[in-house]
């Protein structure tokens, strides 16, 4: 008798702490799914400029100067977490080579705050004088700027970035990616401008 009642005890005390764990388990995944649902950032181009283009092969290596201007539309998909934007960093590639070393880019907004299910444009500026292109692409950027059609470049975007969630903060650094080809200025003081690009792929 008294040993069938300690079993149902330890049944009763069993089942109480299963269901504790069974609780708290729930709402690690309820708080974890209000976090994570879709949140990663969504970037589009929504506008590029390109000017002051300018080769040189005068000299070895091969010099470019320019000046390219890039909208960048950074989206929140959240339906509950707000973001902060703690750091945009931007380079301009051709090629995989790195075009702006020299010309570190200005972003403005440089930090902002986003609210769920909204939009921010960033513009990203590079002035680049005089840069050395790496001598594998060179010719192929000549080619390019000679033919007159369109600079096919990529803008590469670190972003470092703060999940706001009631009083959690999550921080996390995804890497934005966008393929920009951008008409090349007939005149030399001319202006090519690109509408609306392609959707940049987020890497987490
Ligand atoms: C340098 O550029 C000019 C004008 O585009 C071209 O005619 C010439 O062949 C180029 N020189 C070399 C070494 O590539
Ligand atoms: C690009 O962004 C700048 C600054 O945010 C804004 O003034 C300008 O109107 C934008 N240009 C286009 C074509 O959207």
């Amino acid at each position: 008798m008294s040993g069938s009642r300690g079993n149902s005890r330890e049944k009763t005390c069993c089942c109480g702490s299963c269901c504790t764990l069974l609780i708290s388990l729930g709402l690690a995944v309820l708080i974890y799914w209000a976090i994570f649902q879709p949140h990663q950032i969504r970037a589009t181009v929504e506008y590029a400029e390109l000017s002051n283009l300018a080769v040189s092969n005068a000299s070895s290596p091969v010099a470019v100067t320019y000046h390219v201007a890039v909208n960048l539309s950074l989206y929140n998909p959240s339906k509950r977490v707000n973001i902060y934007y703690d750091a945009i960093d931007a380079e301009l590639l051709f090629r995989g080579a790195v075009l702006s070393a020299a010309a570190a880019a200005a972003a403005s907004p440089a930090e902002f705050y986003q609210r769920r299910k909204t939009a921010e444009t960033v513009r990203l500026e590079f002035d680049g004088k005089g840069v050395a292109v790496p001598e594998g692409v060179s010719a192929e950027l000549e080619s390019e700027v000679k033919a007159a059609a369109s600079l096919g470049l990529e803008l590469s975007v670190r972003v470092r970035v703060r999940y706001v969630f009631a009083s959690i903060k999550i921080r996390q650094k995804p890497k934005v990616w966008c393929a920009v080809s951008i008409p090349v200025p007939r005149a030399p003081g001319g202006l090519g401008v690109l509408g609306s690009g392609d959707r940049c792929w987020v890497k987490y």
